[in-house]
């Protein structure tokens, strides 16, 4: 392999300048060639990239987003989008694919990698750490510490004026960052879909802890916890099955998904680049590179796509007691 190319795909996360830089000045150390794909798998289509040395990294490991651009392409899904991103690519004499993403972004690197035989090797970014193949994906850090910090102030207010707060989190179909920053935040209920605690079980679980002697709450509400049709119908139903507190939402939004990335974010970005590039030129493809055991491992893309990750049952015990 001469010449590397690079993008990110699908939402972006905290990490994934870090990841960029990691990966050119890991092509730079090995004398190869490296390419910067604007705007995802949208890019490769219309032939958007440039040529990225060492220096053209520089200032972006502590900074949220990401330099290339990112998108949800529709073109990529159809067969001539993909003809024409690999004539590009044979065109610019690039032989291998770095892709920064989450599984949507892998599912699009494996269909190209079985219609052309081309290189390709995927980075886990996203914060939901929905992906299979390692315990954290690029960004999931970082949003933690995000909402563990508005959390921390929305408490404020909640104790303030003696009120119960739902909090809306991201994490798409998963709750990993409900419960970690459930957790953390010191939540004395967390809504997760992997657990139906239902809605009277919810309440009566509210009553006891305000019988106990508290004076405010916060629950947690995963994105795609499915407990009410959606948090402000769950208010409407707390507000009229409880007394004694005023109710409110706080949705966080994608707040979640910006700012600078935490040090393990951006020493993980760093492990990942240098794996992903050194497993290309040592003739790897189709992998995902993760961390598993505190180590860089490299996880077949179509069970990094497939597989599901699991909610830690410890971490549901730990809350559990928590909200004693
Ligand atoms: O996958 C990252 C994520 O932020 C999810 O947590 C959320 O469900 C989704 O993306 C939001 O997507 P969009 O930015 O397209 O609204």
């Amino acid at each position: 392999i001469k010449k590397l190319a690079v993008l990110t795909s699908g939402g972006d996360s905290p990490g994934m300048n870090a990841a960029i830089r990691s990966v050119v000045r890991s092509c730079a150390y090995h004398g190869v060639e490296c390419f910067g794909v604007y705007r995802g798998y949208e890019g490769l289509i219309e032939g958007d990239f440039e040529c990225l040395d060492a220096r053209s990294v520089k200032g972006i490991i502590n900074k949220g987003g990401t330099m290339l651009k990112s998108a949800r392409s529709q073109g990529f899904r159809t067969k001539e989008g993909r003809q024409q991103a690999y004539q590009n690519l044979l065109d610019a004499k690039i032989d291998g694919l770095v892709v920064i993403g989450g599984d949507g972004s892998f599912t699009g690197a494996l269909i190209f990698n079985q219609e052309f035989d081309f290189p390709v090797m995927g980075i886990p970014g996203t914060i939901d750490n929905d992906i299979f193949g390692t315990t954290h994906t690029l960004g999931f850090d970082t949003a933690l510490n995000t909402v563990v910090d508005a959390i921390d102030k929305i408490r404020d207010t909640a104790s303030s004026h003696n009120r119960l707060f739902f909090v809306e989190v991201m994490g798409r179909d998963v709750g990993h960052i409900a419960l970690n920053a459930g957790i953390a935040g010191g939540a004395e209920e967390i809504l997760i879909p992997e657990e139906d605690l239902g809605l009277d079980r919810l309440v009566e679980s509210l009553n006891k802890s305000r019988k106990s002697g508290k004076s405010s709450s916060i629950v947690i509400v995963a994105e795609g916890d499915k407990i009410g049709k959606n948090i402000f119908q769950l208010k409407d139903y707390v507000d009229e099955n409880m007394e004694g507190y005023d109710v409110r939402v706080s949705v966080l939004g994608h707040m979640q998904r910006g700012g600078s990335p935490s040090c393990f974010d951006r020493v993980l970005a760093s492990r990942m680049g240098v794996k992903a590039v050194e497993a290309l030129l040592n003739g790897e493809t189709n992998y995902m590179v993760g961390l598993l055991n505190s180590k860089m491992e490299l996880t077949p893309l179509e069970q990094a796509i497939k597989g599901k990750t699991k909610i830690n049952l410890e971490l549901l015990r730990v809350s559990d007691i928590m909200s004693t």
